[in-house]
């Protein structure tokens, strides 16, 4: 098991309030890519402003749609890995927890994850391009993209695109509790793209210690107060047997 420095268990023992904020990394484990890994991320292979902007949807709907059916099929296969299962049982362990994700596959609540403030939405769900309202999965069957069923207009993944603004609740409720937690943990994460990158930044602001878990550096490592460099698989479950 990775030994955890003893000063951050100590903080973390102290800590009533907690914040984590999670990206890709924490499902590399379960076989989901990641988006800028040099060889295996998304984006390494994709250009997002093919497939992840409504210009792109406008421009070529069934090839955006196809692109999000793929990666639908590779999450549905997908199960929690160990850093999933180790951030839910950490849930229990603080009086204010708060689990922030720009994940879309939903790994995080099905480890067992209560509360889970989703920035960039979740894979599994459809909307309309066009009135924005929810469409359920057998409306999504037939034509690619399939046609909303109150206004015709085409049905799109419900996630954040670039150019898109996130929702704005949970962004709210992330902010707050990024600015009132003690112990702010970044978990494979490029921290990259922002907002969701400014929230460690916020929280630093607000004086909470600001822990990084990732195999390799960030922009965010220089303000870590602790850096955990390896797997979120093996890092989470050893801070959670000795926290
Ligand atoms: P990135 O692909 O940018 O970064 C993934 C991070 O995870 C990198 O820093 C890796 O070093 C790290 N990593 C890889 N394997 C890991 C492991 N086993 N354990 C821990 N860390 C590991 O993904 P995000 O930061 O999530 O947005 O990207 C942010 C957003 O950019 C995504 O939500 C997506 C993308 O475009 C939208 O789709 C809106």
């Amino acid at each position: 098991m990775s030994q955890v420095p003893i000063a951050l268990l100590m903080r973390l023992r102290k800590a009533r309030s907690v914040a984590v904020l999670t990206g890709a990394g924490i499902s590399a484990e379960s076989g989901v890519p990641t988006f800028r890994d040099a060889m295996t991320g998304l984006w390494a292979r994709f250009r997002p402003e093919d497939l992840a902007t409504r210009e792109a949807f406008r421009r070529n709907p069934k090839l955006v749609w196809d692109w999000y059916q793929w990666r639908r099929g590779l999450i549905e296969k997908a199960r929690p890995n160990a850093g999933h299962e180790a951030l839910a049982r950490l849930e229990d362990r603080f009086a204010d927890f708060t689990l922030i994700t720009q994940n879309v596959d939903d790994l995080h609540r099905k480890a067992g994850s209560r509360k889970v403030l989703e920035l960039h939405g979740n894979i599994r769900r459809n909307k309309c391009f066009e009135d924005n309202g929810p469409v359920d999965d057998r409306a999504a069957e037939g034509e690619a993209p399939p046609r909303c069923p109150r206004c015709g207009g085409r049905v799109r993944p419900d996630v954040v695109w670039f150019g898109e603004y996130l929702p704005q609740a949970e962004l709210a409720a992330a902010f707050e509790a990024s600015r009132r937690c003690e112990v702010f943990l970044c978990v494979g994460t490029s921290a990259l793209v922002h907002p969701a990158a400014s929230l460690p930044v916020e929280a630093l602001k607000h004086d909470a210690c600001l822990v990084e878990i990732n195999p390799v550096e960030t922009p965010l490592s220089p303000l870590c107060e602790f850096s955990l460099r390896g797997p979120a698989a093996s890092m989470l479950p050893g801070l959670l047997a000795q926290t």
